[in-house]
């Protein structure tokens, strides 16, 4: 037994994003400048620090950024009447409200009222609908970073059995779309599933988005598997984790993504990806 390859998504994401900046800088030459609407509602810190994240990558790939802050008691009205306003406006591409949001407001009313085009979050029902049938122009942005990295490290679905752990509409349901797309043969696995391990231990590739730390053991996973770790927990000591119990997994495993440092850079990675092909649909190119 060896240790497994890790894979590093700041390596990945860095490559992405140089690539997105590139992109940015010759729709500039032609007179396009991608823009990305952000809206945070309320003050949840971790949204905070997310939305920040977000505008701070805009500015790093020479994405213009604007953001909307509204107070934790906006109206559903109001949320929806900012929405309409930034669907008409041309020099807006990207329009993103973060989630979740405050419980009185009616999140996929919101969601769908963000047009399609520019949905870079692609969670408009009209571009899950595109994902279902393997023709979307928005991939979800964090099952699209891991379907980069995999790619990135030359790894092909194609044949192999992908167990997903998780079936949240953000990140289960379209992973494993994305890896049946990729011809992967797949498992979706969730709190209801009874002998997890079972599947786990017949997994090429592992894909665990649960948000339990520890859930995956080194007994549960095949010899030589992939393991993608998506979700970012902590442990006593507040330390970031996944839900892999990464130290003893690392000698059994082919591949591992760590937490942090796996697959988190890479969803605004994919982000700033989507906001620029929102752009370049919205302008012809
Ligand atoms: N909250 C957690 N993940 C996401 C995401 O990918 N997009 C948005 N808009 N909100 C989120």
């Amino acid at each position: 037994m060896g240790t497994a390859k890790l894979i590093d998504g700041k390596v990945i994401s860095a490559k992405v994003l140089s690539d997105v900046a590139d992109e940015v800088k010759d729709l500039k030459q032609r007179g396009v400048e991608p823009c990305l609407a952000v809206i945070l509602v309320g003050e949840d810190p971790a949204s905070q620090v997310y939305v920040r994240n977000k505008k701070l990558k805009c500015e790093q790939v020479g994405i213009r950024s604007l953001s909307y802050t509204l107070p934790a008691d906006t109206k559903q009205e109001e949320l929806i009447s900012l929405i309409k306003e930034l669907n008409e406006r041309k020099d807006v591409n990207g329009i993103l409200c973060q989630l979740p949001l405050p419980s009185h407001l009616n999140e996929k009313d919101v969601i769908n009222t963000i047009s399609a085009e520019k949905d870079v979050d692609a969670f408009n029902p009209e571009n899950v609908g595109h994902i279902m049938i393997g023709d979307a122009s928005f991939l979800p942005c964090t099952p699209a970073g891991v379907m980069e990295m995999l790619k990135y490290e030359g790894i092909s679905a194609a044949g192999k059995h992908c167990v997903v752990i998780g079936r949240s509409n953000i990140v289960g349901k379209p992973m494993a779309l994305l890896l049946l797309q990729d011809n992967g043969t797949v498992t979706v696995c969730h709190s209801r599933t009874k002998n997890l391990a079972e599947y786990t231990k017949e997994a090429d590739i592992l894909v665990s988005a649960v948000g339990k730390r520890n859930l995956i053991t080194a007994d549960m996973i095949k010899e030589e598997a992939v393991i993608i770790d998506v979700s970012i927990n902590r442990n006593e000591d507040g330390k970031l984790c996944g839900d892999v119990d990464f130290d003893n997994v690392l000698d059994k495993a082919s591949y591992i993504t760590p937490v942090p440092g796996g697959v988190g850079p890479m969803t605004i990675a994919m982000l700033m990806k989507n906001t620029v092909t929102a752009a370049k649909n919205q302008n012809n190119i």
